[in-house]
């Protein structure tokens, strides 16, 4: 059988995070005057804390001191840290165990790629940081997504080569990133949102175990590619 990486997104992917980060961001673009729409935030998903609030900015027409601008990054974090505080293994989407199970009984490589700098200790707080082999956060990236920094790094780390690791992503940025690492990015989400990925699905419960050994066992990407029907590269499983 052949070893693949298996690379997972965290936030919005793992655990249902992605509504604590926008409602830590809309609460700080609120108290500085700038509208934060749901569309906006789709916008932010998989970007560095640092590159969300430029954004925040950027579309407020506001500008910070330095000094400012490291007090609200202060601000969005502490705010966060509250809501993730109180997270508990409840708090794990769908299914995901069991994908994470069915890898590591196929002897897969498993990692985690993600933009947030507290990755890990959600990992320990919903008692899943066992199952990954390596583990690249944000703290171990100079470039945010859609820069492939992170997947790349987490390739590295597991010893397996780009083109034959798979990336499961919410956000935009991170399905950019994945397709210019020349890996097979899988959409977890809204496939509209999500329609530069290889695959979408909404969720882990619609990912089967013929389609995850069909992802081992295929050679390469564009094989993979091969399986589809006519020219569209994208399916959704129901
Ligand atoms: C990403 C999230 O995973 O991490 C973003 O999708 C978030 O919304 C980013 O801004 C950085 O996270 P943190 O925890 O370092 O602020
Ligand atoms: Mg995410």
């Amino acid at each position: 059988m052949t070893k693949k990486g298996f690379i997972f997104d965290l936030d919005g992917v793992i655990v249902d995070t992605a509504k604590y980060h926008y409602l830590a961001w809309k609460k700080l673009a609120n108290s500085i005057g700038v509208d934060f729409s749901e569309a906006q935030n789709e916008q932010l998903k998989g970007v560095s804390r640092i590159h969300s609030l430029e954004k925040i900015l950027e579309w407020g027409n506001k500008i910070l001191t330095k000094e400012e601008f490291s007090d609200l990054m202060g601000k969005k974090n502490d705010d966060y840290l509250s809501y993730i505080s109180k997270m508990d293994e409840s708090e794990i989407l769908s299914d995901v165990p069991q994908v994470l199970n069915f890898l590591i009984d196929n002897k897969q490589c498993i990692a985690l790629g993600s933009a947030s700098k507290n990755a890990r200790t959600i990992l320990e707080r919903v008692n899943l940081i066992k199952k990954f082999n390596a583990i690249i956060d944000g703290n171990d990236v100079s470039k945010a997504k859609p820069d492939p920094e992170v997947f790349l790094n987490a390739a590295d780390a597991l010893k397996v080569q780009p083109e034959k690791c798979v990336v499961f992503e919410d956000s935009i940025a991170g399905i950019k990133a994945a397709n210019i690492a020349n890996m097979i990015s899988i959409g977890i989400g809204d496939k509209e949102i999500l329609n530069e990925a290889d695959y979408v699905f909404k969720n882990f419960t619609e990912i089967n175990s013929e389609f995850l050994l069909s992802l081992i066992n295929e050679e390469r990407k564009v094989k993979i590619d091969s399986l589809l029907q006519g020219n569209d590269r994208k399916r959704e499983i129901k």
